[in-house]
């Protein structure tokens, strides 16, 4: 019987061809979901022709310590950086603090502290949790440096002489703790702890306080007709699709005009507006230009500010997907490729906040579980349309079941000297493995052999669009069917003296070997430290750990395997080490002292 065994080509050719084919489908008559995966599959693939990728992440507060859904937010934007990389692009990634506003002015003022000094404290904290938590930044903003200052002014300037800056007055609702503006329908009744009548943020939950101030305003409600035009004419600008179209409906209501300064008696810890000492600019202007004073701006932005992919949460989408393109549009430069939106951890089914005792401290966590055990979790259990919840239980169970059996367990039975006494990659035998059957393999070990050799171009797709919880839902599957095939063929049952089985033996070693490779490379997005010590110990070299060298199993295709017959590396320690529960706190995550919100 011949079995179909097609390895899927690379992404981007297999867009080609389907470009190519005359008998698909002109894209037109596609269906709208369809059409909408195609462009922005087809979109990611075009800006290959320009190597060059810039991702950021949010700049985080200052007022409060990092929680778990900072490190979330700069674990998303870890991977995609990394996972170009690997592709071959040059990526930049950015990430940094957001210190000024009148948030932080409290917050500094309520811990006694000068402004600076007390951003400096807290923004070191945000750098200590990345340097231990993997996350490759290569470049670490902070809004109080004069770098930052100056692209802002020079901003400014550019909307002001364009005539889309112009002084009015705002009176309505304020929230500091979000830093908004928020219309009438978005405001709330509500009872602070002490019994008090309040009024609050209806998405946010935060109090909010009517402000009437003579400030600078920007001309929101121009751009809404061209917002829409982008939107429509990018359906992959905003993903994933729920969230683009909550863009599409927020367009739809007013678009006041906004605000974008406050008076300087009010807020002094800002940015002043140039020419009038008297105003402060607003932080979410000042807070968004970062992503051009990293790119260069305003002299030498273009190679990176038109590849820009931010990474948002949820809670600051309107800020991103229609504040923050305005601006763009206003000051004639291009727009952010993708916005990629992610939802939120909750713990106990409530949002994070010091109140309620349930803050998740990321570093002390990573601590207990390791950088790439905490990684792992988030990326393979954060889904970014919908919340999560987060228990200490959950990361123990998922880490053991998925990196210390399954692909540990895989990695010690191959690698083990009982069944690998030479310790080397061992050699195929294609008269036991032929590509019709016929030799020793069994139906599932060819599916097995075209699910792995799929598992690439699938994972590239899931990565592209941020569905990493699918390509490593993906791996785990594909590490599952090759434990079953070690576990049906058994090895370690066959007689090694009998050349026959010894030829078998090898070549169930050096596919399993293979498959290893494959999740190895595909897994250093998300796990460098764990994917760096399995292809190490298969002894693939740094140079052969690209996305170019993910081409599985050559000798079943007739082709060289430049890993047959090398030596394994040294390093047999075990791959991900069973956590001891007394490590963990079962009950609920500790509190950190000082927390969000
Ligand atoms: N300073 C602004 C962003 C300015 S960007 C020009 C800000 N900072 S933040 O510190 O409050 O939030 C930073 C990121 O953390 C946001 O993407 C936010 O969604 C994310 N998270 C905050 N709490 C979160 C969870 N509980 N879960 C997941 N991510 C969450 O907003």
């Amino acid at each position: 019987m011949s079995l179909p065994f097609l390895f899927a080509t690379r992404g981007s050719r297999a867009v080609h061809r389907l470009q190519q084919s005359p008998c698909l489908s002109p894209i037109s008559v596609l269906s709208r979901y369809k059409r909408v995966h195609f462009l922005r599959y087809a979109s990611s693939h075009q800006c290959k022709d320009n190597r060059n990728h810039y991702v950021t992440t949010p700049i985080f507060y200052v007022n409060a310590s990092p929680h778990l859904g900072h490190l979330y937010s700069a674990v998303i934007a870890d991977c995609l950086h990394r996972y170009k990389l690997l592709q071959g692009f040059r990526s930049k990634f950015a990430t940094g603090t957001d210190e000024h506003g009148l948030k932080i002015q409290q917050a500094a003022e309520a811990a006694g502290k000068d402004p600076l000094t007390f951003c400096t404290d807290v923004s070191e904290r945000f750098k200590n949790l990345f340097s231990s938590c993997n996350i490759s930044y290569t470049d670490y903003i902070r809004t109080t440096e004069q770098r930052h200052r100056s692209a802002v002014e020079h901003f400014w300037s550019v909307l002001r002489n364009k005539g889309l800056i112009y002084k009015g007055s705002y009176e309505g609702w304020y929230s500091t703790q979000d830093e908004s503006f928020l219309m009438p329908s978005q405001v709330g009744d509500a009872m602070d702890s002490s019994g008090k009548d309040i009024k609050v943020s209806l998405e946010s939950g935060h109090k909010v306080e009517w402000m009437k101030e003579e400030n600078y305003m920007f001309r929101l409600s121009a751009f809404r007709s061209q917002l829409l035009s982008w939107l429509r004419g990018n359906p992959g600008a905003v993903q994933p699709e729920r969230f683009y179209q909550a863009v599409l409906h927020w367009l739809q209501e007013d678009l006041p005009d906004l605000s974008v300064s406050r008076q300087r008696s009010r807020l002094h810890w800002g940015i002043p507006v140039p020419g009038d000492a008297e105003q402060t600019i607003y932080v979410w202007l000042d807070a968004l230009v970062n992503y051009l004073t990293v790119a260069g701006y305003p002299n030498s932005h273009e190679q990176w500010w038109n590849v820009a992919h931010h990474i948002v949460g949820k809670d600051i989408l309107k800020f991103h997907a229609i504040y923050w393109p305005a601006f763009l549009l206003g000051a004639g430069l291009p727009l952010p490729q993708t916005i990629y939106v992610h939802s939120h951890w909750t713990v106990g089914g409530k949002k994070m906040s010091k109140s309620l005792g349930n803050v998740v401290d990321p570093l002390e966590r990573s601590q207990v579980f390791t950088t790439d055990g905490m990684r792992y979790f988030l990326l393979r259990q954060g889904v970014p349309d919908s919340d999560c919840d987060y228990t200490d239980d959950k990361v123990m169970k998922l880490l053991h079941a998925e990196l210390t059996d399954s692909l540990g367990g895989l990695l010690n039975r191959c690698t083990a000297p009982a069944l690998n006494p030479a310790q080397v990659y061992p050699s195929f035998c294609a008269q036991s493995f032929p590509s019709q059957q016929g030799g020793r393999a069994v139906v599932e070990d060819y599916y097995m052999l075209d699910a792995v050799g799929k598992l690439p171009a699938l994972v590239e797709r899931y990565y592209e669009n941020m569905h990493v919880y699918k390509a490593l839902e993906a791996i785990t599957a594909c590490v599952r069917q090759t434990n079953g095939f070690v576990q049906r063929h058994a090895p370690w049952k066959l007689d090694r003296k009998d050349s026959k089985d010894q030829q078998w033996i090898s070549t169930i070693i050096h596919v399993s070997l293979e498959c290893l490779r494959i999740y190895g490379t595909l897994l250093q997005p998300v796990v460098p430290d764990i994917s760096n010590k399995l292809l190490s110990r298969l002894g693939v070299r740094p140079g052969e750990r690209g996305w170019a060298a993910l081409n599985f199993l050559p000798r079943y295709q007739g082709l060289d395997c430049p890993f047959e017959g090398r030596a394994l590396g040294c390093d047999s320690g075990v791959l991900f080490r069973r956590l001891d529960s007394p490590n963990v706190d079962k009950q609920k995550p500790k509190t950190t002292k000082k927390s969000a919100n």
